[in-house]
């Protein structure tokens, strides 16, 4: 691995823990305006400070957010698809690296469909991106999409999505949380971050966390659970206790309930 991609992925999992809490705000580019992300900047600015990682289109970052911020910054390339729209495993990639590169990015993500009609595609542009990654020391994280049409949300099915990307050569997987996720973790020889899924109560979510590190994750890439709280900055600091400090989730429950208070 060159020294440029190295540089680039301790700039997403930080190096002094071998984790990262990734904030996931590219929900946009196929959902529109999600409930508590319709004026972007105002939900990600605050909560930019806390995240080693934002997740983001190029649209989002060019409009909404401060080139001075510190954090890095992963470019979600794939879509083309809309909630509204017929089949949402249609992707391509619509962004190029070199794009990537112009914007300071740490990362290139995009999302892969195994199991569904568009699999192939999905796949194939996976290896474009890591051919022209690899070129560029750009990179590379997979999302493995889950959904209705694709396989079941099973530790087989997830194994199965997250080693075919790490074949291919993703550097980074993000999945979603199962039943034995150990062994998902486990038969992916690359760092794997869990998403955090639709909305659920705090405690729950950092239940999810904190069980997504003991079972081997590298980290989280959340979304929803951070930015859809009453709370988002104690759910954020929270779920940071659990990913860089091995809180277990009372302890980092009942920090989000006193900063919530206080605030
Ligand atoms: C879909 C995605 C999402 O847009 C997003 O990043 C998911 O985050 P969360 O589930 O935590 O809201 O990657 O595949």
């Amino acid at each position: 691995m060159d020294w440029g991609l190295r540089n680039r992925l301790s700039r997403i999992i930080v190096p002094d823990t071998g984790r990262s809490v990734m904030l996931a705000v590219d929900h946009g580019y196929f959902l529109g305006p999600t409930s508590r992300l319709e004026v972007p900047r105002k939900t990600i600015m605050p909560l930019a400070p806390y995240a080693d990682s934002i997740m983001l289109t190029r649209g989002v970052l060019r409009s909404s957010i401060d080139p001075s911020i510190c954090n890095s910054v992963v470019l979600r390339v794939s879509g083309g698809t809309s909630i509204v729209g017929e089949d949402l495993s249609n992707e391509g990639i619509i962004t190029s690296v070199e794009d990537a590169l112009r914007l300071n990015a740490s990362g290139i993500a995009l999302s892969i469909f195994v199991g569904s009609k568009h699999e192939r595609q999905t796949l194939l542009a996976l290896s474009e991106l890591v051919n022209e990654g690899t070129k560029h020391g750009m990179p590379v994280l997979a999302v493995t999409a889950v959904g209705k049409e694709l396989g079941k949300k099973d530790s087989r099915y997830m194994a199965l999505a997250c080693r075919i990307a790490a074949e291919i050569g993703a550097n980074i997987v993000k999945t979603y949380y199962c039943d034995d996720f150990d062994k998902v973790v486990e038969s992916c020889p690359v760092p794997i971050v869990v998403a955090g899924g639709t909305k659920v109560s705090e405690k729950d979510a950092l239940e999810l966390t904190y069980n997504s590190i003991k079972s081997g994750a590298a980290g989280v890439d959340m979304g929803r659970n951070i930015w859809q709280s009453d709370h988002p900055i104690p759910m954020i600091k929270a779920v940071r206790k659990i990913v860089h400090e091995d809180a277990k989730p009372k302890e980092a429950y009942e920090l989000f309930k006193k900063l919530a208070k206080e605030k």
